[in-house]
């Protein structure tokens, strides 16, 4: 396994390859667990050399104190990722891709920003395309893997890459979840083992939708909103019926697999986000 520091000396390597050889794109901020090992799988299924990045980006970060407190686990990271045989890793410093002083770039993602990440987490989604846009400049990967369970941002990567006029192919890939189906996140680690129990509410009310979804989404709706007021552990940030093209707001089952319901909860301090598609 390769390990670059810097751009320069990952493009450097890059020119060893032919055009014919597809590249595969893996972009972390550390912290890896199985949900991450199972989209490096995939790239390494379906590309020739797979890439992944380990590189905890400043601009995504709406509050400082989570930034801080984001875990580095490098070396374990590297480990898991040999074990893989992942074929580069890239973990650039910040001064590797911004310049002093550099800020987020703003873009303009239509509805996909409106709601949801997007309204509780203010500038967050123009720190991530900025730095997955480099991450495309540097790299031009054939494929670039990111996980479905954060949905709002696989939508938006989608329409970076066509603002960008790329031919880089967008995969999502998805959530893997504990057998509770707790959805694998890196912040699971900061809950109790009775915690961990208590969050599978959030999966089990998206299932519960899956179950019913003869009823109307307003019903839906409220039952969940229900189940969250009645357990004092919770704090339910949104539930957002939503259709998948546009992340706008739905009231109406749009047509199979075109829907998607978000949820994002705090259960005892910890933010936890998932989602289903229907
Ligand atoms: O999903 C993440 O871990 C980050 O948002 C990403 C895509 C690596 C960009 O920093």
């Amino acid at each position: 396994m390769h390990i670059f520091k810097t751009k320069k000396e990952l493009q450097k390597f890059l020119l060893s390859f032919t055009k014919e050889e597809k590249v595969g794109f893996v972009p972390t901020m550390g912290a890896l667990h199985e949900g991450h090992l199972s989209i490096v799988e995939q790239s390494k299924k379906q590309c020739d050399i797979t890439i992944c990045s380990i590189f905890v980006n400043p601009t995504q970060f709406n509050n400082a104190s989570d930034l801080d407190n984001y875990p580095n686990t490098l070396k374990a990271d590297l480990e898991k990722l040999e074990q893989l045989a992942c074929d580069i890793v890239y973990t650039p410093t910040i001064a590797d891709l911004y310049k002093n002083g550099e800020k987020a770039k703003e873009f303009d993602f239509g509805t996909l920003t409106i709601g949801m990440e997007g309204e509780f987490r203010p500038g967050h989604f123009n720190g991530m395309a900025t730095i997955v846009e480099k991450f495309f400049n540097i790299i031009n990967p054939t494929k670039a893997f990111f996980g479905q369970k954060d949905l709002q941002q696989l939508q938006i990567v989608k329409a970076l890459a066509k603002q960008m006029e790329s031919d880089i192919q967008i995969i999502g890939i998805p959530t893997i979840r504990e057998e509770s189906g707790l959805a694998k996140s890196s912040r699971n680690e900061l809950l109790s083992t009775s915690e961990k129990q208590e969050a599978t509410l959030v999966y089990k009310c998206l299932k519960y939708c899956k179950n019913n979804q003869e009823l109307a989404i307003p019903t839906l709706e409220k039952y969940i909103q229900e189940q969250f007021k009645n357990n004092t552990h919770f704090k339910l940030e949104y539930i957002d019926f939503v259709s998948l093209n546009t992340l706008l707001p739905i009231t109406k089952w749009e047509a199979k697999n075109q829907n998607a319901i978000c949820i994002a909860a705090y259960i005892e301090g910890v933010r936890l986000i998932d989602n289903i598609i229907l």
